[in-house]
């Protein structure tokens, strides 16, 4: 078995921090993350620069990365004008060649987080993937609140499943499941991978993105492997969030995710000491330690 990390520790963690750290820190963790082994890596937002003013350097971010040969940096694009950014930086630098959209499975999160509501949403979404497809981009999809919201208490796997599938439809070629407030529990996964195959979407087409604010990231990732998901989200060091939920906090550690699989003889071509460093590294940086108890743990042998 082999199981693919989607690291999304320069998007989701830095797009939540209280301070905006300069572009030169964020190429370097970047580098940093591809040298460790890393082969997918979530770069930056499109989005609008007020919404998320700790991203809001994301072309010049883009202009100078590494190039490492089968190193992949999707960004995250909500709208044609993140789109039209997207495109612009691709010609003049070249590099981008992923990104990937988001969706709300609830009314007020979809409000909250993108100005539109619920069904509006994919009328925003399609232009981009079609465009997106057009110019030769792979794009993802990514479903936010996929077990409860703040605002609405418990999601129905039903609920989730319906606008899944409408995201999938659009063109996109993954939809990765997003536990955004991290309050799951692997009964909750697997009622929801049972939900998407009543559905009729193959667990192949699906991703998971667990954030942990309940320890259960670990967890919920091990039941998705069980079930034959073979894709999964993490960020280096656990760093992560959304500024639109704020009881949101951290995603699955990718170290945390590395020292399971590695355990578990799982391929991933990744090395967890020398994420952990840049873990370390990352943490001197933001002023607080990492909350991955693998990076604690290493960090007394490093
Ligand atoms: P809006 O205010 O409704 O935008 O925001 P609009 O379409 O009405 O346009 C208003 C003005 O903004 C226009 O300028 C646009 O050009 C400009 P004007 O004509 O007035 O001068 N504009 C933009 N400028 C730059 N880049 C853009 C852009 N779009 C419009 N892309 C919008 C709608 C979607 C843009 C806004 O709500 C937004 O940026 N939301 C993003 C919020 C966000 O980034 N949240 C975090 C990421 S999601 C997440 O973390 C969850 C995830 O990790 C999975 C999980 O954990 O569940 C993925
Ligand atoms: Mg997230």
């Amino acid at each position: 078995m082999k199981v693919t990390i989607y690291e999304v520790g320069p998007r989701d963690g830095l797009q939540n921090e209280s301070v905006t750290v300069p572009v030169e820190v964020k190429r370097e963790f970047v580098r940093r993350l591809a040298e460790a082994g890393l082969t997918t890596i979530e770069a930056t937002s499109f989005v609008h620069p007020k919404w998320v003013p700790q991203l809001a350097d994301a072309a010049e971010l883009l202009a100078d990365l590494p190039r490492a040969p089968g190193v992949r940096y999707p960004v995250l694009v909500p709208n044609e004008r993140g789109l039209d950014r997207a495109l612009d930086c691709a010609r003049k630098h070249g590099g981008v060649t992923d990104i990937a959209i988001f969706g709300s499975a609830t009314e007020t999160f979809a409000q909250r987080n993108l100005n539109r509501t619920l069904e509006s949403q994919f009328e925003m979404f399609a232009p981009v993937v079609e465009r997106a497809l057009a110019a030769g981009l792979r794009v993802r999809a990514y479903v936010s609140m996929c077990f409860a919201d703040p605002w609405e208490g418990p999601v129905a796997p039903e609920q989730v499943a319906r606008v899944g599938r409408r995201l999938l439809d659009l063109g996109c070629y993954e939809l990765s499941l997003g536990d955004t407030i991290g309050v799951g529990t692997p009964g909750h996964v697997d009622a929801l991978l049972d939900a998407f195959e009543d559905a009729g979407v193959g667990l192949d087409r699906l991703a998971v993105h667990f954030h942990d604010t309940y320890g259960q990231a670990l967890a919920n990732t091990l039941a998705a492997l069980r079930r034959g998901i073979t894709v999964v989200d993490a960020s280096t060091g656990g760093i992560g969030g959304c500024p639109y939920a704020k009881s949101a906090t951290g995603n699955l550690a990718t170290e945390d995710l590395v020292w399971m699989l590695d355990g578990l003889g799982v391929e991933t071509g990744v090395d967890v000491r020398s994420l952990a460093v840049t873990s370390l590294w990352l943490a001197d940086i933001l002023g607080r330690p990492s909350p991955s108890r693998v990076v604690q743990a290493l960090a007394k042998e490093l």
